[in-house]
């Protein structure tokens, strides 16, 4: 194993754990434990900040059982940035004292510590445009709103189509680089959010922005009339009838947080080649779009909007807020400090 020439890594480390599923923000506990060592082809980075996602709540909740969460007590989230401290056998690209983003493995978490170890096939350099912040933001939302704008037809090379889409729940982690990106590849964008965000949302390029809670907004029209080629669909509750008729001829909802009912309606589609559909799409994290979107951050071309930061002291403060569903951005925990 590498040694990181000035770095000493301690024995233990502070982190933040539940022991059981249920228990919401009250279950996590801040606690002692060894400090992880990085296997072949790993990292092990110092974390300076991570980032909540509904999912990792939701895995505590017990809605991904049995699949996860693998073992208990867990530390849990991904979404981490941090400096490279050791590497393990087989590493080529990064050595001790690289800045980096990384995603880590969802079964195994680990992103509520000082320390954590990351696949060296999940991790991207982090330039010094790029704070810690800002890049323990993305791999998750970003690259989620990457892959369902992808989905719809968005090209970000020039090459794309001038498409209409809709963005549901814009103001949230997902929705903000929705929105963002979606401009990024020249689309028509509307989006729905609460009144208190449409300013926000409107400054970082939407076209149009409803309130979701308006009846204009409930009924997802656009104010000028288009129809939407694709839907990135980030908030919950909207049946396939209200999408139905808003959607262009060839109009795709891409489903972020499909129920059993949207994964029958889905099915029902494909098989009957119906011309509108629902489709689920599932986060397929990879290097290359971390790295893209690593690069709109340090161009000035993308931001992370953040919505709060905690302490590691106080994660349990984050995850509540991340619960409650209201976070404008991303809600962010800084191991120090
Ligand atoms: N499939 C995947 O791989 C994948 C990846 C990432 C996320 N997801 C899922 O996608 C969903 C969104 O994630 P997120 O991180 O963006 O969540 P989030 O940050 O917690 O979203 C919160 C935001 O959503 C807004 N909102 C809630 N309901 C809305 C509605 N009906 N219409 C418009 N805005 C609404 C809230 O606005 P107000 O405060 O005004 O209510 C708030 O600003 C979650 O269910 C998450 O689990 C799935």
């Amino acid at each position: 194993m590498a040694t990181a020439a000035a770095t000493k890594v301690p024995a233990t480390m502070r982190a933040v754990q539940y022991n059981a599923c249920g228990g919401g923000a009250a279950g996590l506990k801040l606690v002692e434990v060894p400090v992880p060592a990085a296997k072949k082809n790993e990292l092990l980075l110092k974390l300076e900040a991570a980032s909540i996602n509904p999912v990792d709540w939701k895995v505590q909740k017990g809605m991904l059982r049995p699949f996860l969460p693998r073992k208990l007590p867990f530390i849990p989230v991904t979404d981490v940035a941090g400096v490279v401290v050791d590497v393990g056998p087989g590493v080529d690209g990064f050595q001790a004292g690289d800045q980096v983003v990384a995603m880590l493995n969802s079964f195994y978490g680990g992103g509520l510590a000082e320390y954590a170890v990351a696949s060296e096939n999940l991790t991207v350099k982090r330039p010094p445009q790029v704070s810690a912040a800002e890049g323990a933001g993305l791999p998750i939302a970003a690259g989620t709103a990457l892959q369902a704008l992808r989905t719809i037809g968005a090209k970000f090379d020039g090459t794309g189509k001038p498409l209409n889409v809709l963005i549901t729940a814009a103001s949230g982690g997902v929705g903000l680089y929705a929105v963002q990106l979606a401009k990024l590849a020249g689309l028509h964008v509307t989006a729905t959010c609460g009144a208190r965000n449409v300013e926000l949302v409107k400054s970082l390029g939407a076209d149009e922005v409803l309130d979701y809670r308006t009846a204009e907004g409930a009924s997802l029209q656009s104010p000028s009339g288009k129809k939407y080629d694709g839907v990135v669909h980030c908030a919950v509750g909207i049946s396939w009838l209200t999408f139905e008729p808003v959607l262009a001829n060839t109009g795709r909802v891409i489903d972020i947080t499909p129920n059993f009912t949207a994964i029958l309606k889905s099915a029902l589609h494909k098989v009957t080649f119906a011309s509108k559909r629902l489709v689920p799409l599932l986060l397929s994290p990879n290097k290359a779009d971390l790295e893209f979107l690593v690069g709109l951050l340090k161009d000035g071309k993308m931001k992370t909007l953040i919505d709060s930061r905690f302490p590691l002291s106080e994660a349990s403060k984050a995850w509540g807020k991340s619960i409650e569903g209201h976070a404008t951005g991303k809600i962010i925990v800084q191991m120090e400090g």
